[in-house]
């Protein structure tokens, strides 16, 4: 009998195989036993993992709730927050110990290492230097996308991750969910043959797009980042995955900012949604997008990120759309980033790929796609997988298992924030990096690809990639 990596044991008769989790047996690929292990853990008895969490707003919480999940996979022992309101209600929910609760995270990789690893959730500008410090003081990262703003810091953390020799796991959520890695799979398998062109479409919703991107965090990109990093860093990401590592040879891409424009304001709307009298007619008041949400006992996303200082209810709300930046008339903010962008790739061996970004849409975020292959077509649209076969003229179809409680996190991505933490939690107990899929290297390739599309928009010419050092 030999063992050899990738989870295969030849005998004689057959092959005996496993998947990298350990959850499916296979005889000769006949699948004899599946959920060997409840979740991706390998069956061991290590002791949790030690995480610290730098950044306890929206996504530093949902992350850290793995915790309650799997309290003997994971523990939170230290959390890092200028805004006391966060991190005493993290330090509360994990009883995290009061030495090791901090205003910045500095003072902790001034002290001597006490974790296994750190979960990074900071603004968007405020990536690299906690990435790379933890990764310096031998921390294992998980990073929120994008990875940084500018190409040089994003090979400045993969570069201090690999000679730190810890792991690098970055918050491409998309890419651990189980109906889009199914789509992986299906390529990997040759269900469409020769993967000819890619066309993905990321509707962002209309008032997804004015809470993020017109009144939110995300509207500037001085001080955030332009839209195709904030939002679309895991669109490119996936379609650079589909494309089977291939390199982007040439890109080019168009975009602006539509509609939330001061020009296009109603006549007779006042800046503020409270006080305006035209409120009724407009689908981006934040009257309905906050306050009536709240009326109706909608106390989550996005009602829950205006009020930083306190627990969401009428009150607090109301003084939110009275003073803050989310009560602000749509065409009165400060928003600079793109409503609406298309990308097109060119890749080695001539595969393209079409890429589009809009605001304006009725769906959240449920991305739509259809790859065009040489003896099939996958098509996508947000629920289910359908593969049409040129040859036998017959369609499948496909969907994911996801055993991620239903209750996780404030939005979960269907599921997939579960599985990114589930993967990055068994890969620090397992010392194994083999289960991160959102790891450093071909990370590091689609931002790079992002930033030379966004380049190409820039300045209104098409870029060969790779021509440019700081693209
Ligand atoms: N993976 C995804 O799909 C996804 C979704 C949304 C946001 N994000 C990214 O996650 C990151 C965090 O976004 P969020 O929605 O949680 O924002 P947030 O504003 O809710 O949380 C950020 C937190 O960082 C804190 N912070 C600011 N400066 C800090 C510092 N120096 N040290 C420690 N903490 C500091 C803030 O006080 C805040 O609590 C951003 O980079 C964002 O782009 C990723």
């Amino acid at each position: 009998m030999q063992h050899t990596a990738g989870g295969v044991i030849k005998m004689s008769g057959g092959l005996l195989s496993f998947d990298s989790r350990v959850r499916t047996l296979l005889w000769d690929k006949t699948v004899l036993c599946v959920d060997l292990c409840h979740s991706s853990q390998v069956c061991t008895m290590s002791p949790p993992v030690r995480v610290i969490v730098v950044g306890a707003g929206c996504r530093g919480e949902i992350y850290a709730h793995f915790a309650s999940i799997h309290p003997k996979r994971m523990q939170v022992v230290a959390v890092a927050d200028p805004r006391k309101f966060a991190r005493n209600k993290l330090q509360q929910k994990h009883k995290i110990d009061c030495e090791n609760v901090f205003e910045d995270w500095q003072s902790i990789v001034e002290k001597e290492k006490f974790a296994d690893a750190v979960v990074i959730c900071t603004p968007d500008r405020l990536h690299r230097d906690p990435a790379v410090a933890f990764a310096k003081r031998g921390y294992h990262v998980l990073l929120e996308k994008p990875m940084a703003t500018t190409a040089e810091d994003c090979r400045a953390i993969v570069e201090a991750c690999t000679q730190s020799g810890v792991m690098l796991s970055v918050g491409h959520v998309l890419r651990y969910d189980p109906v889009i890695h199914k789509i992986k799979e299906l390529i990997d398998a040759g269900a469409i043959g020769d993967v000819i062109h890619i066309q993905h479409l990321e509707p962002v919703g209309y008032y997804h797009f004015a809470h993020s991107f017109v009144r939110g965090n995300w509207r500037n990109e001085e001080e955030s980042s332009f839209a195709l990093l904030a939002k679309s860093c895991h669109d490119i990401d996936l379609i650079h995955h589909w494309a089977g590592g291939r390199r982007c040879v040439k890109v080019s891409s168009f975009g602006s900012v539509s509609h939330f424009l001061k020009e296009k304001k109603p006549k007779g709307a006042a800046d503020r949604c409270l006080d305006c009298s035209v409120e009724k007619d407009c689908p981006y008041s934040a009257c309905k997008i906050y306050l009536d949400a709240v009326k109706r006992g909608n106390t989550g996303w996005p009602v829950s990120v205006i009020c930083p200082n306190s627990f969401p209810d009428v009150e607090s709300v109301t003084g939110a759309l009275k003073s803050g930046p989310y009560g602000r008339c749509v065409y009165e903010c400060d928003n600079d980033v793109c409503s609406n962008q298309v990308v097109n790739m060119e890749f080695e061996g001539g595969l393209t790929a079409a890429f589009s970004m809009v605001a304006f849409t009725e769906e959240i975020c449920k991305r739509k796609t259809t790859i065009y292959g040489s003896t099939g077509e996958l098509s996508y649209d947000g629920h289910e997988i359908r593969v049409f076969d040129f040859l036998t003229q017959r369609s499948t179809k496909h969907t994911g298992s996801s055993d991620a409680p239903s209750h996780f996190g404030m939005s979960g991505h269907g599921g997939a924030d579960y599985h990114l933490m589930d993967a990055f939690i068994s890969a620090v107990a397992n010392n194994d990096p083999s289960m991160i899929r959102s790891g450093p290297e071909e990370t590091l390739m689609s931002h790079l690809l992002v930033f030379e599309a966004e380049r190409s928009r820039v300045e209104g010419r098409v870029v060969h990639c790779g021509s440019c050092s700081q693209s």
